[in-house]
């Protein structure tokens, strides 16, 4: 039974995706939140994108725009790529690419024509469907030659880029991955970009909130562009936007309007805007070094359990771990740890001999968790409890005990815009 809410306006009008949200609040309220691409966004932050800003159409940029009416959002407009240009000590930002993607597909078509080359990382070692795979527009446009990390240490073999990038003449080298647990050695990318003639792009959408909180080398003094979400560490709305050295201003503007996108969300501007002023405070700051430590151990927590994981360890808020360890394949241990109220997602480790929908390996991350104001010790609890279902595959009064004692234990730690 739907109950009617006084003060909702959903509620009274469409109970039924009113109750929807319930569901899905009770499930981000009571679950533990590890992927590593999610986080809870503040009040602040939803309820700018909730505004009435969604009305505006405001094709263009500020103070050049195909609309009248927009002198206040070009004032909103403005807020925010002041403050992304001030939090990253960028020359340039475009805060209206609508996601990752569409930033990166601006990006490339700023720079490139139809069936250039260019170099990303592989998808099953760690890059983005968005960095050339052969179904993604990327991958159809362009012609993307993929490099990766050594068997052994699992770490980028940067001596494969250059040789890579020496044959191959790329026009973009991209640098950034979706799975990727270490820190990327941007210098060594700057290089190999400087001596083949490409240009240097990172994609640091991951860790783009770790580097706002001063925890994480910055690609901007090494990058010609720089593209990153908004949504995963950096904890604003699921948005993106694109940062670049003064000489690609111009190309960078044209190809995200009118090149590949039409009118701004400027509802989801105006929470990036949010979101940049938060993330420049003192608080983001201990924010972002907990979120790190807090991967750190429970890192520590899963390879105590027996867990093997990859590179060994994680530099930032990720961890990628091989289920093989446990007998598992990633897809069932994806579906072993949500019965038990662990939200995780299935991902290929490097050298994968099994499918992307099957994979061996889990991705862990710590942002939304360390939003919830979760530390090392929580990390520690945590990480018994995924080895707990992980060592008990099939077990339903495992799961269900550990799904108990899960939502007995995140009910204490608040969601920022749920309530209790
Ligand atoms: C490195 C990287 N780039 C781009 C994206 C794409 O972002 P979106 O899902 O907003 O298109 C992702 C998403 O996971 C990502 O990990």
């Amino acid at each position: 039974m739907t109950r009617v809410h006084a003060d909702s306006a959903l509620a009274a009008s469409d109970p039924d995706l009113f109750h929807l949200i319930g569901e899905e609040q009770r499930r981000q309220r009571l679950g533990l939140e590890l992927i590593a691409s999610e986080n809870y966004t503040s009040p602040a932050v939803m309820e700018a994108v909730g505004s009435i800003l969604t009305n505006k159409y405001a094709e263009g940029y500020p103070g050049n725009r195909y609309y009248g009416g927009c002198e206040v959002v070009d004032r909103i407009e403005e807020l925010a790529r002041t403050r992304a240009k001030e939090l990253f000590g960028a020359e340039h930002v475009n805060v209206q690419p609508h996601a990752g993607t569409q930033a990166n597909m601006a990006a490339y078509f700023a720079v490139m024509d139809a069936g250039d080359t260019a170099m990303g990382m592989n998808l099953d070692q760690g890059g983005h469907l968005s960095h050339g795979k052969s179904i993604n527009f990327s991958g159809r446009m362009y012609h993307f030659v993929p490099y990766g990390v050594k068997r052994e240490e699992e770490t980028i073999d940067y001596d494969e880029v250059a040789a890579l990038a020496r044959e191959h003449k790329p026009k973009v080298i991209v640098a950034g991955a979706t799975a990727y647990p270490r820190i990327v050695d941007f210098a060594r990318f700057r290089e190999i970009a400087d001596e083949t003639g490409a240009l240097l792009m990172v994609d640091m959408a991951h860790f783009a909130g770790l580097v706002a909180a001063g925890v994480h080398p910055t690609p901007v003094p090494y990058a010609d562009i720089v593209t990153s979400t908004s949504h995963k560490t950096l904890r604003g709305p699921r948005s993106a936007f694109i940062l670049c050295r003064e000489q690609y201003a111009k190309a960078i503007d044209r190809a995200v309007f009118p090149g590949t996108q039409g009118g701004p969300l400027m509802h989801a501007v105006a929470g990036k805007a949010v979101a940049f002023r938060e993330a420049m405070t003192p608080q983001f700051k201990a924010y972002g070094r907990q979120v790190v430590e807090n991967a750190r151990v429970l890192a520590e927590g899963l390879q105590r359990g027996g867990v093997r994981v990859v590179t060994g360890g994680t530099d930032t808020h990720l961890i990628l771990a091989d289920m093989s360890s446990k007998g598992l394949s990633g897809k069932r241990a994806e579906r072993l740890l949500d019965q038990a109220g662990i939200t995780v997602n299935k991902n290929t480790v490097p050298y994968d001999t099994r499918s992307a929908m099957i994979t061996s390996g889990i991705r862990f991350g710590t942002p939304a968790l360390t939003t919830r104001g979760m530390g090392q010790d929580e990390m520690r609890r945590i990480a018994t409890w995924i080895v707990r279902v992980l060592d008990h595959p099939g077990d339903e009064a495992i799961s269900a005990e550990v799904r108990a004692t899960v939502e007995e234990f995140a009910a204490a730690y608040p969601v920022p815009g749920i309530a209790g």
